[in-house]
């Protein structure tokens, strides 16, 4: 399979998801509220964060990166709570101005994560993971779903 790197896949999910929020938010300026774009971002996110948490993290952790994970799982958990403010504000709020400002919010935590995570934890992404985990890992980057209901482990701190 000509199965990019890793590093290479999960950055290309960083700036999927930052392409659909700024949409969002440039149609959100003109008086559209594109609600299914967000949902769809969101679940984005939610997926990349549960195959970070479940595949990528523990083996590296096991590698030796211990403080750099602590920081990323901790941010996560931050990403997770302005997740959930969205989608309640997108719910029952016809409050366009703080969906804005929730989702620039969201926009700057996620630069101030991903512009870590990037070059501290990816390149560990291509050399240090079990093959079978890159194998799995490779193949819920194509198809996977993350289950129904979960949550990332410092969501509720
Ligand atoms: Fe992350
Ligand atoms: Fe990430």
């Amino acid at each position: 399979m000509p199965d990019l790197p890793l590093s290479v896949e999960l950055a290309r999910e960083h700036r999927e998801i930052d392409n659909g929020i700024q949409t969002f938010i440039e149609k959100l300026v003109c008086g559209s509220v594109r609600h299914e774009l967000l949902t769809e971002t969101l679940a984005a996110l939610r997926r990349h964060i549960y195959l970070e948490e479940v595949f990528l993290f523990p083996p590296l952790r096991e590698a030796g990166i211990v403080m750099p994970i602590f920081v990323m799982m901790r941010e996560h958990g931050q990403l997770w709570r302005t997740m959930d403010a969205l989608t309640d504000l997108l719910a029952d709020s016809n409050d366009t101005g703080r969906l804005a400002d929730t989702c620039t919010q969201l926009l700057d935590q996620l630069h101030q994560h991903n512009s870590k995570e990037e070059p501290i934890i990816y390149p560990s992404a291509d050399t240090a993971l079990p093959l079978q985990t890159s194998a799995e890992l490779t193949r819920f980057i194509e198809t996977g779903r993350a289950p129904d209901g979960w949550m990332c482990q410092q969501a509720g701190a």
